[in-house]
């Protein structure tokens, strides 16, 4: 006979989990299956459907060196996670050279996770900065959303420091990833920029950055051979 099968296991798809209690009613909580939902449509919102997604590992091709170094860091990085997420090391790099598979390699490793209901909140960095100073002078749309990018379990903040940057810029950045750096909260961060160039825009926020994820830094040489898209 065909047995029913659930999305969640966990709660049947009812998005709830009654907790047995003593005496008394059971309690009803909300599942974690909702959370990730709610997740995923804000991932969506951002033009990313985390179901149909084509940025994944089984569609990324090495076809060079750097390819190569990116694929086996991310996947080390993966298969790693449960073992040092709770470590200061516990945060992925990838940086240099434009168009060469950072932005997938990122997300890749966010939907392996999404997948095994670890939530992770994806920042396109220059749409998000610009957002928080149009709204400055909002301090509850401020605090609201500099938190979620503090207290989230993983944070994928792509093309950090994309576009012309000024101190305002650099102090918002310095204050999730301070938070993060001191919560040993992970990041993964896709960036043009090199390592030595992040540290001439802020040392601060760079060397928290490069600390946390010293043990997979992928650092693709500036060279247009190694540019995808004119592949
Ligand atoms: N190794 C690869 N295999 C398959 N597709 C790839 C690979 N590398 C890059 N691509 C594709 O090439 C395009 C550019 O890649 P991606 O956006 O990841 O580059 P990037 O390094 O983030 O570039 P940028 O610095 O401009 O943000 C994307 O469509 C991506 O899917
Ligand atoms: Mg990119
Ligand atoms: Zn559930």
């Amino acid at each position: 006979m065909k047995q029913t099968s659930y999305k969640c296991d966990k709660c049947c798809d009812t998005g709830w989990i009654l907790i047995k209690q003593e005496n008394r009613q059971p309690l009803a909580v909300a599942c974690e299956c909702r959370k990730i939902e709610k997740l995923k449509s804000e991932w969506k919102y951002s033009g990313i459907n985390v179901e149909q997604s084509k940025l994944t590992f089984a569609s990324f091709v090495v076809w060079n060196k750097a390819s190569q170094r990116m694929k086996d860091t991310a996947g080390a990085y993966c298969t790693d996670f449960d073992e040092i997420r709770d470590k200061r090391r516990n945060s992925i790099l990838l940086c240099g050279q434009v168009g060469s598979g950072k932005t997938h390699s990122s997300i890749a490793i966010a939907l392996n996770f999404l997948k095994q209901h670890i939530k992770v909140v994806y920042m396109p960095y220059r749409d998000v900065i610009t957002k928080i100073k149009q709204n400055m002078i909002d301090e509850e749309y401020y605090t609201r959303t500099i938190s979620k990018y503090q207290l989230c379990e993983v944070l994928l903040i792509d093309d950090l420091f994309k576009g012309k940057i000024n101190e305002t810029d650099v102090n918002i950045m310095f204050e999730i990833i301070n938070y993060r750096y001191l919560n040993f909260l992970p990041i993964i961060v896709s960036t043009e920029f090199s390592i030595d160039r992040l540290l001439a825009f802020d040392e601060g926020v760079a060397s928290r950055v490069y600390e946390m994820s010293k043990d997979y830094v992928v650092e693709i040489e500036k060279d247009i051979r190694n540019n995808y898209r004119l592949k």
